[in-house]
């Protein structure tokens, strides 16, 4: 049986007391807690101590969706690695391409929080993908070169262990269009070669590859059953506990 990391990232929604909710509705799927899969949330900052509360005593892990690169002072409105760890998570989203239209986040600065993330001993989650006209015109691979790259070049190999890529087409993020498995599975081998470039074959086998972007009850199995997938970052079907359950119970048939 493969181990797969099952996360979902519930975005600017669920406030502290429906996450609490939320995440009870979804842990209680599990009265016994055991699978071998990993299984994390993402909630938004103010909710994370309400759902690590919901959490605890269970195999369920709590990560944020951000953070910033340094450690504190004047920088208002942010949040830093180790106020993060006190709260409890451990992961942490970086670089989703909601950050990197909306709130301009570059490559530069998304590998620089990955690097700050696994210094301060949390694993990031580092969001690549190509935008839908990228995937038209061909050029879909040099943009997540390019994406994936920045980030290998701030990290080395012995880091392989504590970084997860999830791989989440732009075009295929809330929008019910999913990529095919041969299209996952051909952009995960892609990247799973880059890190090889970078750290060589046994550093890229340790690093997990999330598929994101539509991910559902009704096609994960097949997304899931990619050799290079190992795992998804899932919007909206995280959002009800029956879905994202019903997720974290077809990668235990796989
Ligand atoms: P959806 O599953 O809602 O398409 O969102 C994917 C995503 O952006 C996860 O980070």
């Amino acid at each position: 049986m493969r181990k797969f990391l099952i996360a979902g990232n519930w975005k600017m929604n669920a406030a502290p007391d429906a996450a609490y909710k939320l995440a009870e509705e979804i842990a209680s799927g599990w009265k016994d807690n055991t699978f071998s899969s990993e299984a994390l949330l993402c909630p938004p900052y103010i909710s994370i101590p309400a759902v690590a509360e919901a959490f605890k005593g269970t195999a369920f892990k709590v990560g944020a969706q951000n953070v910033h690169t340094e450690n504190d002072g004047a920088y208002t409105g942010e949040i830093s690695t180790g106020m993060l760890k006190v709260a409890g998570c451990e992961y942490v989203i970086v670089g989703h391409s909601e950050r990197r239209e909306y709130f301009h986040e570059t490559d530069e600065l998304v590998a620089q929080k990955a690097k700050k993330v696994i210094d301060d001993g949390l694993i990031p989650i580092v969001c690549v993908g190509e935008v839908l006209s990228q995937r038209k015109e061909g050029i879909h691979q040099d943009v997540v070169q390019r994406q994936v790259d920045a980030v290998l070049n701030h990290l080395g190999k012995d880091e392989s262990d504590n970084l997860v890529i999830a791989y989440e087409p732009v075009w295929a993020i809330g929008t019910g269009e999913t990529a095919t498995p041969e299209q996952a599975q051909e952009i995960h081998q892609f990247i799973r070669e880059l890190i090889t470039r970078h750290w060589g074959s046994e550093s890229s086998e340790k690093v997990r590859i999330l598929y994101g972007g539509s991910m559902k009850p009704d096609n994960a199995e097949e997304l899931l059953s990619q050799k290079d997938v190992d795992g998804g970052l899932i919007g909206g079907a995280s959002m009800k506990a029956e879905s994202y359950n019903e997720i974290l119970k077809i990668s235990e048939t796989i």
